[in-house]
This record gives C-alpha cells, structure tokens and sequence, in this order.
C-alpha cells in the first residue's frame, strides 16, 4: 500500500523533459513512476495534467525567530514557502539572539521541528570570537559571515578574523558581501550632502557596485589562499558577474535572488523603502548581466533572501526604513512565468532552484524527482494566471514587492516527505518538516 499516488501528471524530468506518468510515494519517498499505477494509496491526487516539479530548495530565507517574530516565525515562514513551491529551506543566523552557538541552533532545530511545515536546515552565524562553534555546532549547513553590516548585529570585516575564520575547519563558509568602510564613507558623505535629497533611492547610492565587489574580490581571495570553499551571497553587479567569469573556481559558487533579476533603481518610484534591501537593487544592465551569468553557469544558483519587515517598519524614513524583501512564496511562480515565455528552460529552474542548491549544500536525496529520492514535490498550474496580492501573502509581512504581477506556476499542491501540506491554497494541519542533513565536510 502506497501513502500517496499522484494520478494524470505531467512530470519534469531532470534533463528538462516532460513525461506523463503517476506517481507513488511510501515512507516519505518516491517509489514508483509508471504510466499507471493502480495499487492501494492511503490517499490519491488527481494532477488533472499539471506540472510535478522537485520541491524547491530556497538556500537563503530570514525567519526571524527568535526575536522579530512580529515579522515571520519559523512556522508562518515555512507556511509562505511551501504556498510557494518551497519544501526545503536554509534559515540565517541574524536573529536575536543571533544563532552563534550550539546552544541557540539546538533552539532553532527544536522549534522547527514543532512548527515547520517544509524541512529546515540552519547557518551559524560568524562573530570576532566564535571560531570553535563556527566548527563544532551540529548540524549546520555553512557558516555565514556579514562582510558588511545588515539587519542584525552580526558582522566580520577585520583582515584578522576573516584570516582565522576562512583557514580553520573546512565548512562552506557564505558571504554577505558588502565592504562595510566604503559603506560607512558613502554613508556619511552622501548622507550629510545638502545637495541630496533623503530618499530610498540614495540606498543603492551609498552601496555602490564597488561596494559589493570589494567584497566579492576580498570573499575570493580569502577562499583561494586558505583552499575554503566559498559561496557568494546574492550576487547583485554586472562587475562581480565578470569579475567571477575569470576567476571563479570549483571551491567557489554564487547566487542571485528574484530581486535583483525582477527589480531595478527604477521601481524606487513605485515601491519606495518596499524596494530597499541589502545589497540594494541595481541599474537595469545589472539585472541584464545576472540573467546572462545565470545562462552561463557562472551563478549556479537561485535563493529568495526573504526578509520580511512590516509595513509599518518600511514607512519609517530613510535610512531607519529596514532593508529587505519577502520573496519565498514568490519565486517560483515568477521564475515559472519567464519559462512560460521561453526566457529559461525547464531544465534550467530545476537546476537553479532544486538541484543546485542539493548539490551546493551536500543535501543528500533532495532535488529530483526519480525513484528513491525523497518525496518533496510541487504540482504547478502553467496554464492560469493569477496576480501576487498582499491579501494573499502567507508571510507574516502581509506584501510583496510583485503586488499586481500576473504570473503563472502557482502551487496547487506541495508535498513534503511525501504528505500533502499544502492544497487549493490552504495548509492542511498535521504535516511537518524534518531537519535537513548535509553530506558536505565538516558538516
Ligand atoms: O536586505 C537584507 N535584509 N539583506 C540582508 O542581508 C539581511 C536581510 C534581513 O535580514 O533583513
């Protein structure tokens, strides 16, 4: 007896190809792909022919808890993602208290694992004087290091304790990678300047291209004389794309976040501080050279940052207006919608958003769909079309920055491990996420 078959669908093989086939998933895992499949299922779906992708994996999300849990918690967190696609996620340390110790990742797991609807894996966060939990915490995904400073306290931008951190253990280690003395000069030269009028905009101004780059560069240097195996953070420049298409090397991978392929300085006018984030949104032949590093394969993968602040938050004035986007509940559809219209394959959004981020993170049985991996599943609709509201939002933000876009590949089912969690735009109760493992060193 099966727990779960899947009837009429149209699934996404890795290579991009469709097939028409059932599905049936036992212990939280594909079992079988057939053409039919007849025997007893605990329950059956019927996909009426809509697309059966892999879960997506989202390697960068901001949950918020402990701590701002006014904005997102671990639970209303994972609901916005799998309404999205997303059955897996990796949460950041910034919280508060920030996740720095074994202590604080061992509260993270044990919440989760009483309210995460998708599977959840958890950074450690990189301080001056955390060096030993850096490498002993269990299980982490990678350590993350705030070049420059963001939301929350953590930052490392000294020569002396990057050294230390990027030459002891051998965990992937990801950056933030804003120079955080340029932004401190820009900050204050711009901001003092009478001739400037204080608006959002002058975000993407004091944290110039150069600003990211000069992290970038240093972030490189550092993974190359210590042999560290680096992941660049939301990449967001034409300079760090041509910069890492000479000097990108196997230790080393990158992403890029919808925000900064969907947003430009442009929307400021339309979003205001909806639209600020760190690194902030760029001119449009930015976006134009992150979309060409994505066909390339010098970005090898696609996360969300999904960092959601209130309204409330945002209206402040700038700079008190918090930086950051959600994102976890719109990222497929939107990527979705670009293969919809023949800009990127099928193949393509598997593998930036499903089985690139497996491999990059070492999740083991996670990615594709094929019999014996693990049963986390998303069925699509490509054939209608419906507009992002904010009264639709799952996140605790309650908006989103692609308010009144029409897009394609919603969600009508999300399966996790095998359950159904989420179905015809509601969370069925009693279905639960499990930690993620990760077959990378020092892990
Ligand atoms: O804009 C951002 N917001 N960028 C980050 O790196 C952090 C994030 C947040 O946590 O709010």
């Amino acid at each position: 007896m099966f727990d779960l078959v899947i009837k009429n669908a149209r699934v996404a093989q890795p290579d991009g190809s469709i097939v028409d086939a059932d599905l049936a998933c036992k212990n939280g895992r594909i079992e079988r792909i057939d053409q039919t499949i007849s025997g007893e299922a605990e329950e059956t779906i019927d996909a009426h022919g809509n697309l059966l992708l892999p879960g997506v994996i989202d390697p960068q999300v901001h949950f918020r808890e402990p701590g701002a849990t006014h904005k997102e918690d671990l639970g209303s967190g994972s609901r916005a993602a799998v309404r999205g696609g997303v059955t897996s996620f990796l949460e950041m340390p910034n919280c508060k208290p920030a996740t720095i110790d074994q202590a604080q990742l061992d509260w993270k797991l044990n919440r989760a694992a009483e309210t995460c609807v998708a599977n959840y894996g958890f950074f450690i966060g990189a301080t001056r004087d955390n060096l030993r939990s850096l490498n002993t915490t269990h299980p982490a995904c990678g350590i993350k290091i705030f070049m420059g400073s963001s939301t929350g306290d953590l930052l490392v931008d000294d020569d002396k304790s990057l050294d230390r951190i990027f030459s002891s253990g051998e965990r992937l280690i990801a950056v933030h990678a804003e120079d955080e003395e340029r932004i401190n000069q820009r900050t204050a030269a711009i901001l003092s300047d009478p001739s400037n009028s204080v608006t959002h905009q002058l975000h993407s101004e004091i944290r110039d291209p150069q600003t990211a780059l000069i992290a970038t560069q240093r972030a490189l240097g550092l993974s190359k004389k210590y042999g560290r195996r680096l992941h660049v953070l939301h990449l967001s420049t034409a300079i760090e794309v041509e910069y890492l298409r000479q000097h990108k090397s196997a230790q080393v991978s990158c992403e890029v976040i919808p925000n900064h392929l969907f947003l430009n300085t442009d929307d400021y006018a339309r979003l205001g501080a909806r639209a600020q984030m760190n690194p902030p949104i760029r001119s449009p032949q930015n976006a134009d050279s992150l979309w060409c590093g994505l066909k390339d394969g010098i970005i090898d993968i696609i996360a969300t940052d999904h960092a959601p602040h209130t309204l409330e938050e945002k209206s402040l004035p700038y700079p008190d207006s918090p930086a950051g986007m959600p994102g976890v509940e719109t990222s497929l559809p939107l990527m979705l919608t670009q293969f919809k219209a023949g800009k990127c394959t099928l193949q393509q959004v598997q593998n930036w958003m499903s089985i690139g981020p497996a491999m990059t993170y070492g999740i083991p049985n996670k990615g594709w769909i094929g019999e014996g991996f693990d049963a986390d599943l998303t069925l699509v609709d490509m054939d209608r079309y419906h507009p992002v509201r904010d009264e639709e939002v799952f996140s605790r933000a309650g908006w989103s920055p692609y308010t009144g876009l029409e897009l394609t590949g919603w969600p009508v089912y999300t399966i996790v491990g095998g359950q159904v969690v989420f179905e015809s735009g509601r969370i069925r109760p009693g279905v639960y996420g499990k930690p993620l493992t990760f077959s990378r060193p020092g892990t």
